[in-house]
């Protein structure tokens, strides 16, 4: 007899059970039919979905520097901008700082071993420039550069792929105040840092990330000043703090080559806030308004993808948002665009939501925001779009034809340790369970997707929010420091198992809430 996983029976948490004890065989088997297990009672299971994911596919979770080390002062390590931001009054929430966050610093074994027994294949986690530089250049922190050949070697010993971001918002105080990215030389500084990690970690680590979503950096803590460093600078500055980002990442580029082993073969991207649009409803007209508003970089220039991709992986600033800010560029930032354009060998995509638009009367994309009540996070800039992780991949193929990877994608729930000592995450579950239905989607239609890094591995300190915002697998209790998997963690680990085919079985849930 056979028996259908639903929606229904994993909430319940009967198939949570039984699939949490039954499908070991078929991790890792690649894109065929899923397998039919056995149930503890004996009876088989049938998954009666296929998974279009490869069978190495890079199923995976992230992390960064920042937000879960602590240790702020610890060995040696330099302040970033971080550490001076999260102090001053009203910057974050309730006046929380990162200085403990989760101890990960002490903490990286166990909180590998949750990594490995979560089955994930690949680790996103992010290097504190300040903690391998203290200044940010020259003297090398030997103790801090350490913990992180530790960690890489715990990863690599419980069978994970570590993929390492150097840049996560963490910027090192001591350059910020020499100018920060509006000093040109901020570029060759990062690629003197590249180099320093590269050479200690490249025999192990072949996957990197230069940059973290460089473009809410700018936005978040240059313009508007609600992140560190906490700056709101005008227009011609800002366009220069961000230009000089992109530089920074053309020589990173650069220098990790250079400094990797040829014979290791190392892969270089970043990983892009891809803030974009879906189409309102199925029709050909709304879609490709959709495509043309995501790429659009007339409004809201610095945060806009072309903005940054079509100058870092085309060589040259889209025309439309040029003709409204070039003067705002340095002078001759024609001749950087070489330098910022290297080549990439993916692009990393973190995806968190996108808006609707349909083909406006006079032929313009309309953005349509969401209607009162719609789904949000237990944040209030997430509205509950699972489609983005069908037209982002869709949209970034289309116009940059690299491989992706989905670098970050999570939700964040108001959780709590329930009376029974479980996290109920339900809320998560089926928000990961809707976005991998349709980032399959995309994989069957050919976009080239390699891997998929859920936000987060740990609730942690989600800058300016702090610790309200929880956005883990495994929830922490932060006087204790103890890790919980939440009951997302095990339906994630099943997924993982199935290589997909758990998120993809066919579900009890009524439609869509949000069409198409
Ligand atoms: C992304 C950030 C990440 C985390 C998630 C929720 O924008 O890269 O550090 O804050 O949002």
């Amino acid at each position: 007899m056979t028996q259908l996983i639903t929606r229904r029976s994993l909430l319940s948490g009967l198939g949570g059970g039984i699939v949490a004890g039954a499908l070991p065989a078929c991790a890792r088997t690649g894109p065929q039919p899923a397998n039919t297990p056995a149930s503890k009672d004996g009876r088989a299971l049938e998954l009666r979905a296929t998974s279009p994911f490869a069978k190495d596919f890079a199923w995976g979770v992230a992390t960064s520097a920042y937000q879960i080390e602590g240790a702020a002062s610890e060995d040696g390590r330099g302040p970033s901008v971080w550490d001076t931001f999260s102090k001053q009054p009203g910057a974050t929430f309730e006046g929380q700082t990162g200085d403990v966050a989760c101890d990960h610093y002490h903490r990286y074994r166990e909180d590998v071993a949750l990594i490995r027994s979560l089955g994930a294949r690949a680790y996103r986690f992010s290097l504190s420039w300040s903690r391998v530089l203290p200044q940010g250049r020259g003297q090398v922190n030997e103790k801090g550069m350490d913990f992180y050949s530790r960690l890489v070697d715990e990863l690599l010993h419980a069978g994970v792929t570590p993929y390492a971001t150097l840049f996560h918002w963490d910027y090192p105080r001591a350059l910020f105040e020499k100018g920060g990215w509006l000093d040109r030389d901020t570029a060759d500084w990062f690629g003197e840092y590249a180099e320093v990690v590269v050479k200690r970690l490249g025999d192990r680590v072949l996957r990197w990330m230069t940059l973290n979503e460089p473009n809410i950096h700018i936005l978040l803590g240059h313009v508007l000043g609600v992140h560190a460093p906490g700056l709101k600078l005008p227009p011609e500055k800002a366009f220069v703090a961000a230009h000089n980002c992109m530089r920074a990442h053309g020589k990173a580029v650069q220098a990790i080559r250079a400094a990797a082993r040829p014979a290791t073969h190392p892969e270089v991207g970043c990983a892009f806030a891809f803030a974009g649009y879906h189409p309102a409803s199925s029709s050909s007209e709304d879609l490709a308004a959709a495509a043309e508003l995501t790429f659009a970089a007339t409004e809201g220039t610095l945060v806009r993808p072309a903005w940054w991709l079509d100058a870092l992986l085309r060589g040259a600033y889209p025309a439309d948002g040029l003709s409204a800010h070039a003067a705002h560029l340095p002078p001759q930032f024609e001749r950087d665009l070489v330098e910022i354009h290297q080549p990439q060998d993916f692009l990393g995509l973190n995806l968190y939501w996108s808006e609707p638009v349909r083909r406006g009367t006079e032929g313009r994309p309309e953005p349509l925001g969401f209607p009162p009540g719609y789904p949000r996070a237990a944040n209030d800039w997430q509205p509950i779009v699972p489609q983005t992780l069908y037209y982002g991949p869709r949209f970034a193929y289309g116009r940059y034809q690299l491989p992706l990877y989905i670098t970050e994608n999570g939700l964040s729930v108001r959780d709590q340790l329930f009376l029974d000592g479980s996290i109920h995450d339900a809320q998560r579950i089926d928000y990961l369970q809707r976005a991998l239905v349709r980032l399959a989607d995309a994989v069957r239609e050919g976009v080239p997707v390699r891997g998929y890094f859920h936000w987060s591995l740990l609730d942690n300190f989600e800058w300016a929010d702090a610790f309200k915002q929880r956005f883990g697998l495994v929830y922490v209790d932060f006087s204790s420091q103890r890790r919980v998997a939440k009951d997302s963690f095990a339906f994630y680990r099943d997924v993982i198992r199935t290589n997909g085919a758990l998120a993809l079985a066919p579900t009890t849930v009524a439609a869509d809430v949000v069409s198409p």
